[in-house]
């Protein structure tokens, strides 16, 4: 479900994406939930209950507690960082990687490391070999951006469909080893989908993609 464009650094344009996946429970799960409307809230409750809801860095905080408001009963998980970020906003459980979480019969997750800021957790859908990826995988889209903000995230190497891991991230990493190891985790889950908060989604082929995105760690 696609949500309004946000402003990165107060300038970036981004777009926005929530993801959501019925549990084979039947409840909802519910990642990098944007802002609720009247009319997105509808499309959910029409797919099932909101059971959880997901942030899954420390900076997609932004509809946590607006969901959390309209489904009090719902399960807040957060990246590791998060409640460190945002310390007002209430959480259930901050993810690790050997936290046994009651959806993991649908949804395996898996923490990065190795980067110096970024807190963020991956995700695989089991059912339909789709991993969901937030900030670390991005591909925006040209259109509706200005040219100067295209020149600018096509340096940054986030542009189309030849995007992937951002410019600043690479330079921000602390410890390449600790990232290789938990991107070959990823690489071993089994999916050929890919779900991105911001830009262009894969519906096949994402394992080749993914494992190119990541090429520049090397040693693998
Ligand atoms: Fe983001």
């Amino acid at each position: 479900m696609d949500g309004d464009d946000v402003r990165m650094f107060g300038v970036l344009p981004f777009t926005t994406r929530m993801t959501v996946v019925r549990l084979a429970s039947g409840g909802l799960w519910l990642h990098s939930p944007v802002q609720p409307t009247l009319e997105r809230q509808r499309a959910i409750d029409q797919l099932g209950t909101v059971e959880h809801l997901v942030a899954p860095n420390k900076i997609h905080s932004l509809g946590i507690e607006p969901w959390k408001a309209l489904y009090p009963s719902a399960k807040v998980w957060a990246s590791p960082a998060f409640s460190k970020r945002h310390p007002d906003i209430a959480v259930d459980a901050l993810l690790t990687n050997n936290l046994e979480t009651p959806w993991n019969r649908d949804i395996d997750h898996c923490v990065i490391e190795g980067h110096a800021v970024l807190d963020e957790v991956e995700f695989l859908h089991r059912r339909s070999g789709t991993l969901i990826v937030t900030d670390m995988i991005q591909k925006h889209e040209a259109a509706g951006n200005s040219w100067m903000w295209r020149g600018v995230k096509h340096v940054a190497g986030v542009l189309g469909k030849d995007g992937g891991v951002s410019l600043d991230i690479k330079l921000s990493i602390r410890d390449k080893a600790a990232l290789r190891r938990s991107i070959d985790t990823i690489l071993g889950w089994d999916f050929d989908n890919l779900i991105i908060s911001h830009g262009r989604c894969l519906t096949g082929g994402a394992k080749d993609d993914v494992r190119r995105a990541f090429h520049w760690i090397g040693g693998s």
